[in-house]
């Protein structure tokens, strides 16, 4: 862009959303630029804090008009680049957006703004008592528009679904500034194509969110959470489906921890002292129970436990005694920032499969890391019950060329047992290299058909997801 068209954009965006909301080039703080990875920075021309939808819709058509790019920004912690501003474009912001429109608790649902953050809706529920079960470690930054965005999946999933199963009505503003609107309150609407869905994990390529009704569910009273520890993995599996019966339709979280993740997190957690579950098994879980029988969950979960102690299918257990051995237990599964911290710099990766293609996965990846580097520190961790895996993985120093041989390793793995590159992180600009071992060609065809029937410029965060040009570039 010319200085001269530069000057006009910011004038007209300036009159859109405030001077005072627009800030221009080398003022734009970094935050705006990098996501979690820090790999991705840009140098976007403006960043835009729109306060309402009309806003956002005018900042789109100046967009349009200029044929320059827009990107949404959120919390930032994406992991493959999905929001990350173009060159010259315009980095847009809902944070001002951040409101609960209103909470109904006669149809158990929220409406809320793309900007308002995940915990701050989950909390608002819980005053409410009820309950948004999306919940992930990044909860205390990660805003709804971005959840949307990539679908996110986390820590709940197996209970109540991925963010796509919490949105029931969408508001969202198309490439050419118009808004679509469907803030529908009712679970079943099957009147045409569902453009919601198409919209859910797009990652803002193809409309931003701008405000959302989500639903929600009745609170639990209870919760039990116990870390478990399992000989071999046909023992984890069993484990799995045993509790989802016998604690009857309750069990709401199932993390599984490969002993290297277990070892290294726990580590970092007791600081030298004891671990709640000793080293020396293969895997260990976390699980979780909720419900809201006061009096009977806690002897159900002891009873369930206790029944696959002595069937010896679960080798050791611990139960969480209170509110701080619960946080304890989950911090060896969440607090990444420290306990991963001496394997910096890492990879990691959210790929999945079959549950039962796991052990044959991980034996993979693990090969095609040896073959490549002897000195390779792999571990393994993940939403089992999803059939999603996490690896994180390193070898003491990381450059481009390492990383895509990294990628490469992990994605074979993932296409030998029919896997998915990306069970819940998305594709962004870190993966779309790879898109073709998890789609077909007439799957990408498809992406951009869609693509470009809906944002025929590419100005909604081109680059991302979806590959314009038929074949992709893969380092070999
Ligand atoms: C997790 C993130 C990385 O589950 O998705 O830890
Ligand atoms: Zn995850």
């Amino acid at each position: 862009m010319s200085s001269e068209n530069n000057t006009q954009m910011q004038a007209a965006l300036a009159a859109v959303v405030g001077a005072k909301y627009v800030v221009a080039g080398e003022s734009i703080d970094t935050r705006y630029r990098v996501d979690l990875t820090q790999k991705y920075a840009s140098s976007p021309a403006f960043l835009v804090k729109p306060a309402t939808t009309e806003e956002v819709a005018g900042v789109v058509r100046i967009a349009a008009a200029a044929h320059t790019p827009v990107t949404v920004i959120g919390g930032q912690t994406g992991t493959c680049g999905a929001a990350v501003p173009a060159d010259g474009g315009i980095a847009l912001s809902l944070e001002r957006m951040n409101r609960i429109v209103e909470i109904d608790h006669g149809a158990m649902t929220m409406t809320v703004e793309a900007g308002c953050i995940l915990q701050v809706a989950q909390e608002a529920a819980e005053a409410g008592q009820l309950m948004l079960p999306l919940d992930l470690g990044a909860r205390g930054s990660a805003m709804i528009g971005g959840v949307i965005g990539t679908n996110a999946g986390g820590n709940r999933v197996l209970r109540w679904g991925m963010m796509r199963d919490m949105v029931i009505g969408l508001e969202a503003v198309l490439a050419d500034g118009t808004v679509v609107s469907s803030l529908t309150k009712m679970l079943k609407d099957n009147a045409g194509y569902n453009w919601k869905h198409l919209l859910i994990g797009s990652e803002g390529t193809l409309g931003i969110v701008t405000r959302a009704v989500l639903r929600l569910r009745p609170l639990p009273t209870t919760c039990q959470t116990a870390l478990l520890a399992m000989e071999n993995f046909d023992a984890c599996i069993a484990v799995l489906r045993a509790l989802g019966t016998t604690l009857s339709g309750r069990l709401s979280s199932y993390e599984l921890m490969w002993e290297d993740f277990y070892q290294r997190m726990s580590e970092s957690q007791v600081n030298g002292g004891a671990r709640p579950l000793p080293l020396g098994f293969p895997y260990y879980a976390l699980v979780e129970a909720m419900g809201g029988d006061e009096e009977g969950d806690d002897a159900q979960f002891e009873r369930a436990l206790a029944m696959l102690l002595e069937e010896g299918v679960v080798a050791d257990a611990v139960i969480a005694q209170s509110e701080r051995e619960r946080k304890a237990l989950w911090d060896i599964r969440e607090e990444m920032q420290h306990g991963l911290a001496p394997m910096r710099p890492f990879r990691s990766y959210d790929v999945s499969m079959g549950q039962t293609d796991m052990p044959a996965f991980v034996a993979a990846a693990r090969q095609n890391f040896a073959d490549s580097y002897p000195n390779v520190d792999a571990i393994f961790y993940g939403h089992v019950g999803d059939g999603n895996l996490h690896a994180v993985v390193t070898i003491g120093e990381m450059d481009a060329s390492i990383a895509d041989t990294l990628d490469l390793c992990v994605y074979r793995a993932a296409q030998s047992v029919n896997g998915s590159i990306s069970a819940e992180h998305g594709i962004g600009v870190g993966r779309l290299a790879y898109i073709d071992m998890t789609r077909s060609a007439e799957e990408l065809a498809l992406m951009r058909t869609l693509k470009k029937a809906l944002d025929p410029d590419n100005i909604l965060n081109p680059g991302k997801m979806v590959d314009l040009a038929a074949g992709c570039a893969r380092p070999s």
